[in-house]
This record gives C-alpha cells, sequence and structure tokens, in this order.
C-alpha cells in the first residue's frame, strides 16, 4: 500500500485515478508520494520514505529541487496541464489592460442608488474609453505550453505577435502558427511590442529579468502581463515605470504588498489555473506520473531527475538507483549483481546534469542486503526495490 499526502487540496477526478494499492495521509512523515499545488516546501524536512513530489501545476519554485534530488526524491510537475486556463487569463488581461472594464464596474455599483445611472453612464463612459488589440504588437517571452498557447490566441485576435525563447522546443515549434514572428533577441520584443508577456518559469537567470534596464527599453505605454511569477520583475522598478508613465498597465496573477491596489495595477489573486478544467487536468496528470513511477519506477516529467521509461517490470524484479552522474558507477553497480550471482536482464541509465538515474531488471527478487551494498557505493543517494 503506497501512502499519499496532499499538501494543498486536489481536485478529486484526479485523486479517483489512485488504484486501490494507495491511500491519502493525513501525515506528510508517512507519505510515500505528495500532491502539492502552490503549499512551500522549503523548509520541510524530507522523510525516509518520501519518494516522489507531484506539483499539481508548471511552476515548482515552492519545492527544493536540489535538495530533493540528493535525498532521491524525484520531483514531477504538470506541463501543458493547465495552459488553457492561463492562456484564457491572459488575454482577458490584455482586454482589462486596455479598456478599463474594472473601473467602468466600480463605477456603475457605485451609482446603484441614481435612478438615472443609464443617463449617467452615457456621459461617464468617456471615462473608461480604451483601445483595440487587433493590429497591436504583443511580444510572448517563453514560448512553452502556455506561451504557444497565448501567442496562437494573439495572432487569431488578429494581433502583430512577436515570441522569443532561446530553448524552444521541437513540439513547441510544431504548435506554433505561422504568423507569430520569431525574435532571437529578446531586445526586440521590448524596443518594438506594445503588449509584453512573460512565460519563463522562475530560475536564477530569470529572477528579475524585467527591471528598470529592460523597462528602459520598451515603447513609451507599454502594457506588461506576468501571469508566470511576480519574482520575475522588479516590482518597484515596474511601478516607477507605471508613475514615469513608461508603462501604461502591469497586469499580474500574484498579489503582494508591492503592486496590491497600486495606480496601474491590474492584480489578480493567481487565477490562472484556476478552473475546473485545468485543477482536473493537472491532477490526472500529477497521480498518473507518481503512479507510473511508485510501481514501475518509471519517471515522466520530472523537473529534477532524468525521464526513464522501462515500461511493466516483467522479470523476477526491478531495483532503481539514483545517483550523482560520475564515472564508473554503472561498473559498481553491475558488479554487486555479478558478485551475488544475479543476472541482470535489462537496464537503462539516464542522466540530468549531476544528477543520474539507473533501473535494472533482474532474474531473481532483489534483497534489501543488495540494496545496502548499492547505497553504500559513494554517490549513490538512493537504492529501492520497485519490484520485487
Ligand atoms: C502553475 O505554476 O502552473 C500555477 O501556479 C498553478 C496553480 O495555480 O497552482
Amino acid at each position: 500500500m503506497y501512502k499519499i499526502n496532499c499538501m494543498n487540496p486536489i481536485a478529486q477526478v484526479g485523486l479517483e485515478h489512485f488504484s486501490d494499492k494507495y491511500e491519502i495521509t493525513g501525515e506528510v512523515k508517512e507519505a510515500e508520494g505528495i500532491l502539492v499545488r502552490s503549499a512551500s516546501m522549503h523548509e520541510m524536512e524530507l522523510s525516509e520514505k518520501l519518494l516522489g513530489v507531484a506539483r499539481a501545476g508548471a511552476g515548482v519554485n515552492n519545492i527544493p529541487l536540489d535538495k530533493c534530488a540528493e535525498h532521491g526524491v524525484v520531483v514531477f510537475n504538470t506541463p501543458g496541464a493547465n495552459a488553457n486556463g492561463v492562456k484564457e487569463l491572459v488575454i482577458a488581461g490584455m482586454l482589462l489592460a486596455a479598456r478599463d472594464v474594472v473601473g467602468g464596474i466600480q463605477w456603475v455599483k457605485e451609482s446603484r442608488d441614481n435612478a438615472e445611472i443609464a443617463k449617467a453612464a452615457e456621459k461617464e463612459k468617456k471615462n473608461f474609453a480604451g483601445t483595440e488589440i487587433m493590429g497591436k504588437k504583443l511580444g510572448v517571452i517563453g514560448l512553452g505550453a502556455i506561451g504557444v498557447k497565448v501567442a496562437n490566441a494573439a495572432v487569431a485576435l488578429d494581433m502583430e505577435v512577436y515570441g522569443y525563447d532561446p530553448y524552444l522546443s521541437v513540439n513547441a515549434a510544431w504548435s506554433l502558427s505561422r504568423a507569430v514572428r520569431h525574435v532571437t533577441n529578446v531586445e526586440d520584443i521590448y524596443t518594438q511590442c506594445d503588449y509584453i508577456t512573460i512565460h519563463v518559469p522562475l530560475m536564477d537567470a530569470t529572477r528579475g529579468m524585467i527591471n528598470a534596464e529592460a523597462i528602459g527599453k520598451m515603447k513609451d505605454g507599454v502594457i506588461l502581463l506576468n501571469f508566470a511569477r511576480d519574482l520575475l520583475a522588479e516590482e518597484d522598478d515596474v511601478l516607477e515605470g507605471l508613475k514615469s508613465g513608461k508603462i501604461a498597465r502591469y497586469v499580474s496573477d500574484f498579489p503582494n504588498p508591492t503592486t496590491a491596489g497600486q495606480k496601474g495595477c491590474i492584480v489578480i489573486p493567481h487565477l490562472g489555473a484556476s478552473t475546473e478544467e485545468s485543477e482536473e487536468n493537472c491532477a490526472v496528470m500529477a497521480v498518473q506520473e507518481l503512479m507510473d513511477y511508485l510501481e514501475n519506477g518509471n519517471i515522466r516529467n520530472s523537473v529534477n531527475y532524468p525521464a526513464c521509461d522501462m515500461g511493466v517490470c516483467t522479470t523476477a524484479g526491478r531495483v532503481a538507483i539514483y545517483h550523482r552522474n560520475t564515472v564508473n558507477m554503472i561498473t559498481k553497480f553491475t558488479a554487486e549483481f555479478g558478485e551475488k550471482g544475479i543476472n541482470i536482464s535489462t537496464m537503462t541509465n539516464k542522466s540530468r546534469g549531476e544528477v543520474a538515474y539507473t533501473m535494472l531488471d533482474v532474474e531473481e527478487k532483489p534483497t534489501e542486503e543488495i540494496i545496502r551494498a548499492l547505497e553504500s557505493i559513494k554517490g549513490v543517494f538512493r537504492a529501492r526495490i520497485v519490484k520485487g
């Protein structure tokens, strides 16, 4: 029986995918698997039992990826599962920035006791007038699952779309509308676009990328949209830009004391992926990834371990080894099995940066003794019997 802890509420449709080999526990220390949405795991102690964490969403900045890797804990996310939900809100964000819909609705609320409201509205509406997005230039920074959908939707709305992504995947390139102008220098987006939307993960390399220097290169009256993570922008610099008129509006999905209630900021309470469909898609994908990993050792959509798929084990046993990506490891692993007279029928070794993962299907049931021997090899974080 595998125990799973949900650190945030996870859509029931997803949890129903767990077979009767699984039990949901309220005790995180008991769990082999964790399902999480936005709860921070940075200060959390990782229990010896924990094998995998699945983030129901794309961003993983709430999870200590390196620490997990060194504890032999595989972290998964659900790329693309909420992309449509986020895309739709980005389009709404552009429209809210183009016209003062929010101000107009507020005026109607405040005027609710005015019997002449219809007449007053005709006078007042000039204060909430705006522009159309058709024909405007949109720059999309980051063409992953969400960025591609935003770019394509904007093309369909007759915007002129520029896309920037130095790591564009083949899949993303296939999905991207041919009308999107692919730029190789992000400055082209800064200098040419009327709307700029960011869709990159928060990492050291991207933290604060929208700063005074970048803003200085942008067109006067630019509209910035941030549905990725607030820390991608130096928001004090954004406020300065709003004050000077360089930035016309900042639309963010991440409320914080810097931007909440500030003039020119349209701040939404992290609703990008908060749709029934996105929550269900993420939950189902996270649960499937976790089950295939716990039961078969297979890794799909991990953000700290390499992908590895050996299907379902058909021999007497399967062992997974989590280790550093250094020389001679495979020789040492196979020697352990050789010394114990256990024949290896299939083996896969995959690496990702400093981390590697090896799975071996063997013709005898693996014992705790061989697991201890493998774990005593320098550079091994963990070994586990997947089947046997
Ligand atoms: C994401 O990173 O995909 C979103 O933040 C998901 C969420 O709202 O939980």
